[in-house]
């Protein structure tokens, strides 16, 4: 007989039919009359229950139905007097696949910390609370293809082992087949990686950019959506060493194109939430986080400011003067702390900000200098509880000013020749913009911490499953 997946069991059209369900057991409580088994196969949120009619089954036959083990149940559906739910299962045979020890078993039905959880990344997906976030995480990555589908933009693939260093911070991992005991030195002391796997020295992607500059230079309107590292060594509830990152890049776009999308981009994204995870979202709202949905919903609303960073400095300076502390000190030309996105997102503004033209000194080389010899045309956008959630900018197209700035900050070169390639030949104003997928999914999840939006998060000295 066929299986009926629980997020399809709730059809009225069920109502009597004989079903055969399969999952894993959330409950089972009872008496010696009737036990009712709570089932939950992962498909949904929501639950099955089942209805043990003790006349039918032996006791012995039961026990085993402990939180956690994996049953086969058929029965006839039929509707439930028990309320949240509309029907349920009248139990007719019971097959058990896997017990799982009550004594061992770490997800037992009580409510465990998130740390306590991350050291069972393996098993927590099968919770309530990290159900609802990774089938949140799966409906987000397609929104993220649909919206870029349905918008002309091709979906291109970066490298992920790489020799150049985008964001030219230098925070990359290192991938080499060398034998570490022993490393060829030149001399001056520096490893010689002529005979490396890839006869020089080889990282792993920090950013698709570079690349995707590429791809919009010939395909017009690309994005990129992988997974992208960064050795950083903070340990915040927003940072992880490996990520996913969504960037798209668009050919003859300036710097209100380039607001445009993101703005548009990221509220579509957020009311597929809301339109296609409701019973999760509602899951969330309930026990993670109650001004949730609320949230979201304010968010697809509202227009988002446009500030650029000079104007921020002095409502920034300006709160100061009124009495308002901050830990670290506000100044043009400072890159800006957490605690200063958040006073303009949260107190000031109330809404989400997308700060632009940044001193050219705290950005990217490839970001576009503006008229005034000082500022870039970046942008990031900077939302309420995550700060920063997007990066993104105007790049800079002229070959020479391009040129200007790498010599400017030191940029190693050696290896970019196809990057300014782009510059010498056919070159195009154009923009793009990074999204961190999991400070996206933070925000629309509630979550407060980003190790528990991917399944399996890698930070330093976190190196498990
Ligand atoms: O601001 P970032 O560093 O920008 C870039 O990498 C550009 N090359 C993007 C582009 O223009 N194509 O990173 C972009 C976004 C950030 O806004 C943040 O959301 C996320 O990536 N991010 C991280 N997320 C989790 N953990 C980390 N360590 C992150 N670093 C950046
Ligand atoms: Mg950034």
């Amino acid at each position: 007989m066929k299986r009926t997946k629980i997020v399809d069991i709730f059809a009225p059209e069920l109502i009597g039919q004989q079903v055969s369900v399969k999952g894993w057991v959330r409950s089972r409580r009872g008496n010696k009359h009737v036990q009712f088994v709570a089932l939950n196969d992962g498909s949904t949120i929501k639950n099955i229950q089942i209805v043990f009619d003790m006349a039918k089954f032996d006791e012995e036959a039961l026990k085993p139905i402990t939180t956690g083990a994996s049953i086969h149940v058929i029965g006839q559906l039929v509707e439930s007097m028990g309320k949240g739910q509309s029907a349920e299962i009248q139990a007719e045979t019971l097959e058990i696949y896997g017990t799982a020890d009550p004594e061992t078993y770490p997800m037992q039905k009580k409510g465990h910390t998130m740390e306590f959880l991350r050291e069972k990344a393996h098993l927590r997906p099968r919770t309530n609370t990290f159900g609802a976030v990774f089938r949140i995480r799966h409906h987000m990555a397609i929104a993220i293809h649909k919206y870029f589908h349905d918008h002309g933009f091709f979906y291109f693939h970066t490298p992920i082992i790489t020799a150049s260093d985008c964001e030219g911070a230098g925070q990359m991992f290192q991938v080499t087949t060398k034998n570490l005991y022993d490393l060829k030195k030149d001399e001056n002391g520096s490893i010689i990686y002529d005979d490396d796997f890839f006869g020089k020295q080889a990282s792993l992607t920090v950013s698709g950019q570079l690349e995707g500059e590429l791809a919009a230079t010939a395909l017009g309107s690309i994005y990129t959506f992988g997974p992208t590292f960064r050795a950083e060594n903070s340990n915040t509830p927003r940072h992880l060493a490996e990520f996913w990152m969504i960037e798209p890049e668009v050919a003859f776009a300036d710097l209100g194109d380039l607001m445009d999308i993101e703005e548009d981009f990221i509220k579509y994204c957020i009311n597929w939430a809301l339109e296609n995870c409701k019973d999760d979202l509602e899951f969330l709202n309930n026990m993670i986080d109650k001004g949730l949905i609320d949230r979201l919903k304010e968010v697809v609303a509202t227009e988002f400011i446009r500030l650029p960073y000079t104007e921020g400095i002095k409502i920034l300076e300006e709160a100061i003067a009124n009495g308002k502390q901050f830990e670290f000190p506000v100044y043009w030309g400072c890159d800006l702390a957490s605690e200063h996105e958040r006073y303009l997102v949260e107190e000031h503004f109330k809404k989400p900000v997308i700060m632009t033209d940044y001193p050219k000194d705290i950005k990217a080389f490839y970001m576009k200098l503006n008229e005034d010899g000082k500022t870039v045309q970046g942008t990031d956008v900077l939302f309420p509880q995550i700060g920063e959630i997007i990066g993104g900018s105007v790049r800079e197209e002229n070959y020479d000013k391009l040129m200007g700035r790498i010599e400017e900050m030191n940029i190693p070169m050696k290896d970019m020749w196809w990057y300014l390639d782009t510059r010498r030949f056919g070159t195009v104003p154009h923009a793009g913009f990074g999204l961190g997928f999991e400070r996206l999914l933070l925000f629309v999840t509630g979550m407060t911490n980003i190790r528990d939006v991917i399944p399996f998060p890698r930070t330093p000295n976190n190196c498990e499953f």
